[in-house]
């Protein structure tokens, strides 16, 4: 309420001024208040940095609601900043997330929109970053974060043209930073990167330095065009402690008048000037950045500024006696100018990161598996965008989709914030983001179901989905006596795909594809587990597999089930339940196969083309550490930190009998850890891995403890040198050597575990230089290999004590009245290193984007035959699949008459002898719907036309390579859709005009 009264009072008749009338300016790096030679530069940005989402729900922190957990006020902060600026020219504001920006825009009327479109088109009100909302680096998936990117930046150009263009990267508060993010940033064309968290060891040795500014050599693979000029800021993001003029920090306002008692500007500035001249003892020019903001502050912008104003003034009348201190508002792109404009040679930097820790017990590596049934969900809603974005440009209205699809777009968006998808938000938020997730997926989903009823013509029929897959659980299957399964694939190459539908094991089913040819099923039951998880309101006991072979890019099969009551159980021969006499029992075959010892299961032996490994794979748990934060090692692991305490103890008691089960499809072991941990391993006909589908949970909290669970996989004896590589982002592998960091002396190095935690967004790896062993996910989790030949994934924790990180709870996952139970897959690979990275990189693909399936139910009085010959059964939206390392990586609606294409080129450089060159592709013509009739490229978040796009050229210290800027970058903007190279790990953006094919 304190917040509404100033509001009114300070604001009442500021329109009646300057704003609304026409100020034509300049944006962009030419709006920059000048700076002065001979001078230190102070910059002033006034900022507010806007979480979407954390201890309050995005629509609470919006409008203010809740106050007693957090004031903030979205809308006021925008409202008071909007008048703020307009009463003085000089002041300078940045915004950042386009997720408030827009609720709040299309809110105001056309004179407050005005007045905005002025303050942006002057350069006083700049958008900075730009995405959606400041999105995690750790666990965000590349293809989530582009496309948050697009969605933001595509609304700024709409609205706002050119000068809503952001240039620079703003990743203020995200917990570390990935490489991949750099490349985006670089990608998208943005000539530099700021952030405020990195280990506290790397900042020191920085700042002494002087090397927190450096040139980010961010691919090995881009070259030089990924180069990335990045900045470490001094003070995070805050403003010079005791110079915070927010409402929400109480401190007296800067008073200039000589006269009064409350003056107090000399002493305030004198201060002041001490902190900007030891901060610029750490940076390379004359110019340093004071960032005036925090955590939604400006709710009563004038007040801020007020101080600002005078304080500024204050130190620039001292020019005039000597002082060599000049004071500007600023934004972080004019400083980053102003900077360029001083031709300085940086240091180089080209590892990550990763891992942050805030002090020596404080690794935030915890939020790297933190709610991790939410991860999976995020995924999940990127598989289905990617669905309904395709089906949408396949029905050649691609527009009338908009309203559907759109709500995913912005639910993703906001699931990649840096207190969403990182699990770091108070439980009542984290159900909000589920309530956002799910009511966006099920729009996107009616749009697919409406596109593909379209295309299949089929009768008197609908389709579903079955959300509840994941806990083999799914009504139309389980309930219906004869039923369509639609299975759509989304990924621009053929895929093979092991269907498995929920059951009841005392039926037997037909299965008949679309040649009307019946398929071999095979049934297996579903683990005693999986049926009574709480909640599961299911009558499956087994479930129904067939292969979906060759399942058409960007197409469909669809298969008709039907119960088949003539032959009770005949299918089920198929499956066969070994005794439990047999000491062990193989998976697989000789080729690619495990043996696994039934006594206990936890030792297998893996056969790779004949050839014996020996193989441990273990359940184990760290205890966590409990405490109460107030000295550094009395810090407890939390939502953020994972602080064990002591090594991972096994939780297997192994007393469990094992049960196998083969058939023609899959062969499948079945093991119980213990009375919360299971596994089911298996090995499906012809594939090249081996699928290892966990179940965790309720991790038990009777003796109080936290538990962190890890899946450990071990080839004893293995000799990979302390060394194992993760992925960034899901793409490039980076190299982790154990206690070890290539840009930074570790001194201070006793969190040793968690201090080897890593994010695995997609594969963690080990090499021996022979061979290679890699372990997939279908989530972001924390992953490390501790010891030699090991690897470790975090699949779930269940903690007691919060870490007094802001979130002011513990990570106690709860669900139908017991902790949380989460249920996922690892992927394990091994074989010789010629072959393993297209293994892996193809394999990743696949399990990012999966096929998706949609149900019907058939309706009785149409007979099968019926159905096939009137229905197209089968569709493939591609004429011609894409070469095997090339992934489409987005097709989207995009304005009347055009869609929105990307090409990825998915190996790096040294991958693979065959897939890892450059290819070139043809797609004028490779849509069955549509002929492509001009292509013009964009940079990666599509809001700019890439001939346009100049990026500033920087000085490194690195002479190893041409310092010539863009060396490969292309000069026309228009392409010609039958050459499209791609060089490895590159992606190209494209707006497609296209028409109907006749
Ligand atoms: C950005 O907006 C401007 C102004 O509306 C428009 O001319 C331009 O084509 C847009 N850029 C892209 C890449 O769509
Ligand atoms: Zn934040």
């Amino acid at each position: 309420m304190k917040v509404l009264i100033l509001l009114s009072v300070l604001f009442v008749g500021v329109c009646a001024g300057p704003c609304g009338n026409k100020v034509t300016g300049k944006c962009g790096y030419e709006s920059c208040h000048p700076v002065k030679d001979g001078y230190l530069n102070v910059h002033f940005v006034p900022h507010s940095h806007d979480d979407v989402g954390w201890l309050k729900t995005v629509d609470q922190y919006y409008y203010g609601s809740e106050d007693s957990i957090q004031t903030a006020a979205v809308q006021f902060i925008l409202d008071s900043v909007v008048e703020a600026l307009s009463k003085n020219p000089d002041r300078r504001f940045i915004y950042v997330e386009t997720a408030f920006f827009w609720k709040w825009w299309e809110k105001q009327n056309e004179e407050t929109q005005a007045t905005v479109k002025d303050l942006v088109s002057s350069g006083r009100l700049e958008f900075i970053g730009g995405a959606w909302s400041m999105n995690d680096e750790a666990n965000a998936n590349y293809i989530s974060i582009i496309d948050q990117f697009t969605w933001g930046l595509r609304k700024l150009n709409d609205t706002f043209g050119e000068c809503g263009r952001p240039h620079i990267g703003w990743q203020i508060d995200p917990f570390g930073h990935t490489r991949q993010m750099a490349t985006i940033f670089s990608q998208l064309g943005y000539d530099g990167l700021f952030f405020g968290r990195l280990d506290n060891e790397e900042k020191t040795q920085r700042l002494e330095n002087k090397t927190a500014e450096m040139i980010w050599q961010s691919s090995p693979n881009l070259g030089r065009s990924a180069d990335l000029f990045t900045h470490v800021l001094y003070n995070q993001y805050s403003a010079p402690k005791g110079y915070c003029f927010d409402i929400l920090c109480g401190m007296d306002p800067i008073v200039d008048d000589e006269m009064s008692p409350q003056y107090n500007v000399d002493w305030k500035a004198k201060g002041l000037i001490d902190f900007i001249q030891n901060q610029s003892r750490h940076y390379k020019t004359d110019n340093i950045i004071l960032t005036m903001g925090e955590d939604f502050h400006y709710t009563a912008a004038g007040i801020n500024f007020y101080s600002m104003d005078k304080i500024i003034k204050y130190i620039n009348s001292k020019q005039s006696s000597g002082s060599k201190i000049n004071a500007i508002y600023s934004t972080p792109s004019c400083y980053l100018k102003a900077v360029n404009d001083r031709k300085e040679t940086f240091s180089t930097k080209s590892d990550d990161f990763l891992p942050y820790k805030s002090d020596k017990h404080s690794y935030w590596t915890g939020y790297f598996t933190s709610r991790p049934t939410q991860k999976y969900y995020e995924r999940k809603g990127n598989n289905i965008l990617q669905t309904c974005k395709q089906l949408a440009v396949q029905s050649m209205e691609g527009l009338k989709y908009e309203s559907k699809i759109t709500p995913l777009r912005e639910a993703m968006g906001v699931m990649q914030h840096h207190d969403a998808i990182t699990g770091t938000a108070k439980q009542h938020v984290a159900n909000d983001y589920a309530r956002i997730l799910t009511e966006a997926i099920s729009k996107c989903e009616e749009a697919s179901s409406a596109v593909l009823l379209e295309i299949s013509g089929f009768i008197k029929s609908n389709y579903t989905t079955c959300p509840l897959m994941n806990i083999s659980a799914c009504a139309v299957s389980e309930q219906s006596d004869q039923f369509v399964v639609t299975i759509y694939n989304p990924l621009s190459r053929p895929i093979t795909e092991f269907a498995r539908l929920p059951i009841s094991d005392n039926d037997s089913y037909d299965v008949i594809d679309p040649q009307k040819k019946k398929l071999i099923t095979q049934i297996v039951p579903i683990p005693e587990s999986v049926i009574n998880l709480p909640g599961r309101n299911s009558s499956a006991t087994a479930e129904l597999i067939f292969e979906a072979t060759d399942l058409p890019p960007l197409g469909y099969k669809a298969f008709i089930v039907r119960k088949d009551h003539t032959k009770q159980n005949q299918n089920r021969i198929h499956t066969q339940q070994t005794q439990p006499e047999i000491d062990s029992v193989d998976i697989g075959d000789k080729r690619f196969g495990l043996k696994i010892n039934t006594k206990d299961s936890s030792r297998y032996e893996m056969y790779v083309d004949g050839v014996a490994v020996p193989l441990l794979q273990n359940f184990l748990y760290y205890k966590s550490m409990a405490g109460d934060n107030r000295k550094a090692i009395n810090r407890a692991s939390g939502a953020y930190i994972f602080r064990p305490n002591g090594t991972a103890l096994p939780i297997c008691d192994h007393s469990n009998e094992s049960k196998i089960f083969k058939g023609p499809l899959v062969e499948e072991i079945h093991t119980t850890c213990n009375n919360w941990t299971s596994q089911v391993i298996r090995k499906y006909k012809g594939e090249d891995h081996f699928e290892f589908e966990w179940l965790v949970g309720p991790i038990p909290n009777n003796d109080g403890i936290g538990k962190e669970v890890v899946s450990r996989f071990k080839i004893p004896q293995y000799h990979n040198d302390n060394t194992f590589y993760t992925d960034s982002n899901g793409r490039e592998m980076l190299k982790r050597v154990l206690n070890y960091r290539s840009s930074f002396d570790l001194k201070e190095n006793v969190e040793n575990i968690s201090g080897n935690y890593y994010p695995i967004n997609s594969q963690i790896m080990l090499t021996d230089g022979r061979t290679q062993l890699a372990v997939l996910n279908d989530r972001a989790q924390g992953g490390s290999s501790l010891d030699d030949g090991e690897l470790e994934l975090m699949v779930h924790r269940r903690l007691f004590h919060d870490d007094a990180f802001g979130v002011d709870e513990a990570l106690n996952e709860r669900a139908f009245g017991t902790g949380l139970i989460a249920r996922g897959q690892h992927y394990l690979t091994f074989g010789s290193v010629d072959k393993q990275y297209a293994v892996q990189r193809l394999l990743a693909q696949r399990k990012l984007i999966k096929p998706q399936y949609f149900m019907s139910i058939n309706n009785s009085d149409i007979t099968f035959n019926e159905l096939i010959d009137n229905t197209v059964m089968q569709y493939s939206g591609m004429r011609n699949p894409l070469p095997n390392n090339v992934k489409l990586l987005t097709l989207e609606p995009w304005k009347e008459g055009t869609i929105l294409l990307r090409l990825e080129h998915i190996f790096e450089f040294n991958e693979d002898k065959n897939l890892s060159k450059s290819v070139v592709v043809n797609i004028q013509d490779v849509f069955l719907n549509f002929h492509i009739i001009s292509l013009k490229e964009t940079t990666l978040g599509a809001n700019q036309w890439l001939s346009e796009n100049i990026r500033l050229s920087w000085k490194s210290d690195d002479k190893s390579t041409p310092s010539s800027d863009q060396i490969d970058k292309n000069t026309f903007t228009e392409i010609d859709p039958k050459h499209i190279l791609l060089t490895p790990m590159q992606i190209r953006t494209f707006v497609a005009e296209i028409i109907a094919t006749p």
